[in-house]
Order: C-alpha cells, then sequence, then structure tokens
C-alpha cells in the first residue's frame, strides 16, 4: 500500500489528469450533454422528469468522455461519436435505474435514488426507455458493426447481473465467479465506450484493439474500487450509500477474501452479516475490521492497481499523444480514489 504521502502525490497529478481530460474533451462533451437532454424528452411527462432527476444529479460522465477520448486520439472523427457518447451513458443510466431497483439502493449521484421518489416500476420503466432511446442513436449513426459492439454489451451487462444475482449470499463464489461478474457487468461498457469511440476515430484495427483493451482494464479497476469504497469509502464523497453490498449479500471480492482467511469466530460474523438488510454500522464495522486483520480492501486495491498497469501497458501501440498521456494518468487516478 502506498504512503500517505505518495497517496497524496499520486492523487494530486490524478486530479490534474481529470482537469486536462474534462477541457479537451469539454467542447464535444457539451454537444453530448445537450443530445442526452433532448433524447431524454418524451410526452409522457413521468419519463422526463424521472430520467432528468437522474441525468442533471451529474455523475462523473466517465464512459462517454471515453468514447469522445478515443474518437479524438484516432483523428478522423466526423460526428458518429457524439451519438455513441450519449448512447453509452444512456446505457449507463438505464442499468443504473436497474441496479437500484434490483440492489434496493436509497441514495444515488448524492440524491435519493429516483425509485424513492417514483417507485420501483417507473424506474424500471424510465430504464427501458433510457435503452430504447440509445439504440436508437446508435442506429442514426448508422454503422451496423459498431451497433453490433454495443448491442453485445447490452446483453453481456445484463448478463453479468443476473450472474451477480444468482451468486448472491452464494458463499463458495470464487475470485474467478467475481471477476466474471465484473468484467460483463462493468467492464464490458467501458471496452464497448472505448472501441465504438476509435472505430468513429477511424482507428485501424491495432488501434481499435488497443483501445478496447484499455477500456476493459479500466473498467475492471473501476469496478473493484467500487466495490472496495463500499466498505470504506464515505457515503457522501462517492453519493451513494456504503455498506450496500455487504447488506444485500453481494459476493464482491473482500467478502470472498475475508471469508477464505477467516477463522471460524470471525467466519461466523460475516455469514451472519451477509445479506442482512438490517445490518447496522456496528456489524459493517465489525466486518471492515476483519477485512482489515486479512488486508482483503488492499488486497483488493492491489489487484485494481495491476489492472491500471494493464491498461497503460494496452495504450503501447498508439503514438505518443497529449491524450495518450492523459488517457494512462486517468487510469490511476480513478483508483486513487481507494487510498
Ligand atoms: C457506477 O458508476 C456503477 C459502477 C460501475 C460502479 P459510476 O461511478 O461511473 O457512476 P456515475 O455515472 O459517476 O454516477
Ligand atoms: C455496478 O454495480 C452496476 C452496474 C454495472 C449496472 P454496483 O451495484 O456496485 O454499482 P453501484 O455501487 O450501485 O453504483
Ligand atoms: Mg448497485
Ligand atoms: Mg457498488
Amino acid at each position: 500500500m502506498a504512503s500517505s504521502a505518495a497517496a497524496a502525490t499520486k492523487q494530486a497529478n490524478g486530479a490534474g489528469a481529470l482537469d486536462r481530460l474534462l477541457a479537451a474533451t469539454q467542447p464535444e462533451m457539451e454537444r453530448v450533454n445537450a443530445l442526452i437532454l433532448k433524447r431524454a424528452d418524451s410526452h409522457v411527462e413521468m419519463v422526463p422528469a424521472l430520467a432528468r432527476y437522474l441525468i442533471e444529479a451529474g455523475g462523473k460522465r466517465l464512459r462517454p468522455m471515453l468514447t469522445i477520448a478515443a474518437a479524438m486520439l484516432c483523428g478522423k472523427a466526423r460526428g458518429a461519436q457524439i451519438n455513441y457518447a450519449a448512447a453509452v451513458e444512456f446505457m449507463h443510466n438505464a442499468t443504473l435505474l436497474h441496479d437500484d431497483v434490483v440492489d434496493e439502493s436509497d441514495l444515488r449521484r448524492g440524491r435519493p435514488a429516483a425509485r424513492t421518489i417514483w417507485g420501483n416500476q417507473a424506474s424500471v420503466l424510465v430504464g427501458d426507455f433510457l435503452l430504447g432511446q440509445a439504440f436508437m442513436m446508435m442506429v442514426e449513426a448508422g454503422d451496423l458493426e459498431a451497433l453490433g459492439v454495443l448491442s453485445k454489451a447490452a446483453t453481456i451487462i445484463a448478463e453479468g447481473e443476473v450472474f451477480q444475482l444468482a451468486k448472491a449470499k452464494d458463499l463458495s463464489t470464487t475470485p474467478e465467479h467475481y471477476d466474471q461478474v465484473i468484467r460483463a457487468k462493468t467492464a464490458m461498457l467501458f471496452e464497448a465506450a472505448a472501441e465504438v469511440g476509435a472505430m468513429a476515430g477511424g482507428a485501424d484495427a491495432a488501434i481499435r484493439a488497443a483501445l478496447r483493451d484499455y477500456g476493459r482494464e479500466l473498467g475492471l479497476a473501476f469496478q473493484l474500487v467500487d466495490d472496495v469504497l463500499d466498505y470504506r469509502g464515505e457515503s457522501g464523497a462517492m453519493g451513494k450509500n456504503t455498506g450496500d453490498d455487504l447488506r444485500e449479500g453481494k459476493m464482491t471480492l473482500p467478502v470472498i477474501l475475508a471469508l477464505a482467511d477467516a477463522n471460524r469466530a470471525e467466519r461466523e460474523i460475516l455469514v451472519a452479516a451477509l445479506g442482512q438488510p438490517a445490518a447496522s454500522e456496528t456489524t459493517l464495522a465489525q466486518v471492515v475490521a476483519i477485512m482489515n486483520r486479512h488486508d482483503t480492501l488492499g488486497r483488493t486495491v492491489e489487484l485494481a492497481l495491476a489492472h491500471v498497469r494493464l491498461a497503460r501497458e494496452a495504450l503501447a501501440p498508439l503514438p505518443a499523444s497529449e491524450m495518450k498521456t492523459l488517457l494512462s494518468d486517468i487510469a490511476e487516478f480513478y483508483v486513487s480514489r481507494a487510498y
């Protein structure tokens, strides 16, 4: 684990990289955001009300930024990247609406989750609307191959969420199962976001593969960090509640590793707490103490850092450029949230 001074330096460098990436992608992201707002509209009032509630709460817009950055990096983008970026964010927002229903989460992007205001049914249906709009925007871009990349992603993400659900509270879940889940539910969209950006930018096969690999590794690192922060993060900073994963019995890597290394007494505590919606803060603290004893959060961060290294290595075939440096630095930044 990095010392706090080293971590602070890394965070400062990373924050600089985020500002530079935001600045570099800003003009295109303004077009993306305008398109997002436009396509969230509907004559059925509840649709824009709910969709805009989520959209206007912000979010990091990391995935569409990835699409735009990849397209800019390849240099020959003619406009399809705007549609793809908006579609990718819509796919993401649809999965968030659905995910909060499945996970029974009450806080999203620093606000009460949409489902707590409009209900689960409306959240599911507006999620479906956004997914439909995402596909319309892809079709309008007119590239069947890119449509294929994003359609496959939509399928795999749903499959990953179902697999995760099937594994809830399953004490036999292995790190390999977990890897399978996060590749599908999270990394797949990062991968597709970068790949369609490259396609819109006119990339050749090698560059397209490089950006796809970069996106996948970044996505894996991102989810590993998210799963650490669910135990160790600050709800205020994340805009969502901590402890949700434990309460719903989600088999994330910190808990899988803890179960593997726990002694009998510790295992009893873990098993009793997993999947208890009413688990108290004291119980959560006990679980985190067990995790800390076996360094399972630290080891999960280490794995995230290994994926950051792979993400950076994936960029090797790209010629040197400011955007390449930014993509390399930004991977470090998102992991630095965890230490
Ligand atoms: C949340 O993604 C879902 C995960 C894959 C962990 P983000 O953390 O990117 O959510 P927003 O878009 O910034 O709210
Ligand atoms: C990511 O999983 C959700 C999707 C990829 C749909 P999480 O359930 O960990 O995401 P958060 O923590 O609710 O944002
Ligand atoms: Mg969730
Ligand atoms: Mg989470």
